[in-house]
């Protein structure tokens, strides 16, 4: 790994805020940002739209392998049904393997990166400086899932959007391949009762105090 990179690892429950918080961190220091949902998502998509199955673990894997990192575009690879399809194959071993080496080499890129997923700080980049584990209660997440969709126009269920947090979640979090857990060094944010502004200068101090110790 190049050292003089700076990464900064943010790892986090689905509709936890890291996703808006990684990509405000990356805009203030001028770091490149990987949002490493999107690489399981490319790869659900690229099965679904091939007629592969996604319970076969090497086709599942050569599909990954082929996933280009420079081409994952969050307004295709948002839809419902690429969320759960990648939520399936997360579990496998061979696709985190491709896909976590093709983010180690994001990862190196100067003069800094921000990633945010499930195993970042605790597989992907543990020796990363910083590491935030973004969080908040499934109530509150499933609320702002359905706000979004209800703002932009849309009509959602909130009941099955929180069986879906859930179950999103236990997903996740009960893999025995990287679970989603914080690392041991991670520092929580939970941001239930705290507002992006307020998350992100929590967020900041915490990055300010360690380019100082760094510099
Ligand atoms: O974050 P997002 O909802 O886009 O991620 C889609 C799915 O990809 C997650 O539910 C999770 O199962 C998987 N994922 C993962 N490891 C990551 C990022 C995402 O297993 N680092």
């Amino acid at each position: 790994m190049n050292c003089m990179t700076f990464i900064i690892a943010i790892d986090g429950p689905a509709a936890s805020g890291k996703g808006t918080l990684s990509r405000r961190i990356a805009e203030e220091y001028g770091f490149h940002h990987l949002d490493t949902g999107l690489t399981y998502r490319a790869t659900a998509k690229a099965l679904l739209d091939a007629g592969l199955p996604l319970d076969e673990e090497p086709v599942a894997e050569k599909v990954a392998r082929e996933v280009e990192l420079s081409s994952l575009d969050r307004n295709i690879l948002s839809r419902h049904d690429i969320g759960e399809a990648a939520s399936k194959i997360a579990v496998m071993p061979a696709v985190r393997r491709a896909l976590v080496e093709a983010q180690r080499h994001f990862a190196e890129k100067l003069p800094g990166t921000v990633l945010d997923g499930r195993d970042i700080g605790t597989v992907v980049c543990p020796a990363a400086p910083v590491k935030l584990y973004v969080t908040a209660s499934p109530e509150v997440r499933a609320r702002r899932r359905y706000e979004e969709i209800v703002g932009k126009g849309g009509t959602a269920d909130f009941d099955a959007i929180f069986d879906d947090v859930k179950r999103r979640d236990e997903r996740d979090m009960g893999r025995a391949d990287s679970p989603l857990k914080p690392a041991d060094d991670a520092h929580l944010l939970d941001t239930s009762e705290m507002s992006i502004e307020a998350a992100f200068q929590a967020a900041k101090s915490i990055i300010e105090a360690s380019l100082r110790r760094n510099a």
